[in-house]
């Protein structure tokens, strides 16, 4: 373990204030169509003294962005007020439920559903619930309908408005697909049983499935006895498999063996004409110990997983070995067939994961992939050497434009400000000057899952 913790530092130095800041300078133009916020969270401890700190279990810091008739209205950054937060900073826990004494301030993902904004964490904490202006309402067990823990990741299908999410807890021996209406209650919760405490981080929605990864990453009595903050740990005793689970609860789940691997997110996924699934995702095709972020792992990668149940087999498939991480794509296409997928090149964070420190390809450091899947063509956007860029997403230029017409917006840290910019890119321009580049007033760490939320 190095002396120093690279996740307290440099590029992922959490801040120490929150920031209202109105009316924002930008370079270039704001969309006029673009009306709603861009939110972005991450970890952002309280404290900065642990050295055994793990990236992943940091309390959570909601960035956001408004944008309205071209302008930018403004930036703010909050702390989720879980109750050991608001304990930090003096103030009042907001209170409400907690399932299995897992209050967390959620530091994963922030969506917008069934009217409310949710920053959402996976393991057994609930979700928890934000003012349009991101101040802590309180964690939110849906009304009272979520019988357990929930996610980090979901999947709205935007034909249904159903949002689905796998749940996964220590403590039991399943893990839950729940089903979330359009109006924010939940519908239907159904069990799957699995060995060992697998991870499950993320999974792929289709038409027909719910495809889930069992992978070996699993939690460790061992690991928790030894005090490690993130107790989930290689096992290569667990079989990787992949399931597929009617959405329809018409019958169980199928499992497919896999070789071992690891995948923190998948892309999108689909049903294609043959009966098959079809899953592109970013994997990891050595071990990966998540509970120590610093152990060397092998290259993450853009594959293409084709699930055949009838065959009872998965081919896999490369379609991009750039090392790369956070892909998504238009939401509006979520569980149907996707054309573009967009990612960022992980310089970052694969520097200061790899022990060694190396990283695979520079040249590609601190940029944004679109790619092509239909065509076969990737283009980059690079931001240069230390202008640091994560998770991007895409907001359409419209309600009902095509898939791609719209744009790609991420935080990108603008080293001659030592501050972060919100860029906006034109996504089928992807390679030209920003459409606007939106000045905020600091430094925001890199960090992990966001979305556009049109008001
Ligand atoms: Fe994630």
């Amino acid at each position: 373990m190095p002396t120093l913790n690279r996740f307290l530092e440099g590029s992922f130095a959490p801040v120490k204030e929150e920031i209202t800041a109105t009316d924002l300078p930008v370079t270039g133009q704001v969309p006029a169509g673009l009306s709603g916020r861009y939110l972005r969270n991450g970890p952002n401890p309280l404290g900065l003294d642990d050295p055994n700190y793990h990236w992943f279990v940091g309390a959570g810091m909601v960035h956001g962005v408004r944008l309205r008739d071209g302008r930018a209205e403004w930036y703010r950054n909050r702390w989720v007020r879980s109750k050991a937060v608001a304990a930090a900073l003096g103030e009042p826990w907001p209170g409400g439920p907690v399932h299995e004494n897992m209050d967390f301030a959620a530091n994963t993902h922030v969506i917008g559903h069934g009217g409310r904004t949710l920053a959402t964490v996976e393991a057994g904490a609930l979700p928890y619930e934000l003012s349009y202006e991101l101040g802590t309402v309180g964690p939110c067990d849906f009304g009272g309908t979520l019988p357990g823990g929930f996610a980090a990741h979901t999947k709205l299908d935007h034909a249904t408005g159903e949002l689905h999410a796998i749940a996964y807890f220590w403590a039991w021996d399943h893990v839950q697909h729940v089903v979330v209406d359009a109006a924010g209650k939940v519908t239907r919760t159904t069990d799957v049983a699995v060995s060992d405490g697998p991870m499950m981080h993320d999974f792929a929605l289709t038409s027909r499935y719910v495809v889930l990864l069992d992978l070996p990453v699993t939690f460790s009595l061992n690991a928790v006895s030894a005090g490690v903050e993130l107790p989930y740990v290689w096992n290569p005793e667990h079989q990787a498999r992949v399931g597929l689970l009617p959405r329809d609860g018409s019958s169980a789940v199928q499992w497919m063996e896999v070789a071992p691997c690891w995948v923190f997110h998948c892309l999108n996924a689909y049903d294609d004409d043959q009966g098959r699934v079809v899953v592109d995702l970013c994997q990891y095709d050595q071990s990966f110990d998540v509970s120590t972020l610093w152990s060397a792992h092998g290259p993450v990668t853009l594959d293409r997983w084709v699930i055949d149940p009838a065959a009872g087999k998965v081919t896999q498939q490369r379609l991009d070995d750039r090392w790369q991480e956070f892909p998504r794509v238009d939401e509006r296409v979520v569980s149907r067939p996707h054309r573009y997928g967009y990612s960022a090149v992980i310089g970052e964070a694969a520097r200061a994961i790899t022990a060694a420190g190396d990283f695979a390809d520079d040249a590609f450091s601190n940029a944004l992939l679109r790619h092509d899947l239909v065509g076969g063509t990737v283009e980059a956007h690079e931001f240069g050497r230390d202008a640091t860029v994560g998770e991007a997403v895409f907001a359409p230029a419209a309600p009902d434009a095509a898939e791609d017409d719209g744009y790609v917006m991420a935080f990108v840290h603008d080293p001659e400000r030592g501050a972060a910019d919100l860029v906006i890119l034109a996504a089928q321009d992807f390679t030209a000057e920003p459409v606007a580049r939106i000045h905020l007033p600091a430094r925001i760490p890199l960090g992990f899952h966001g979305s556009w939320i049109p008001d």
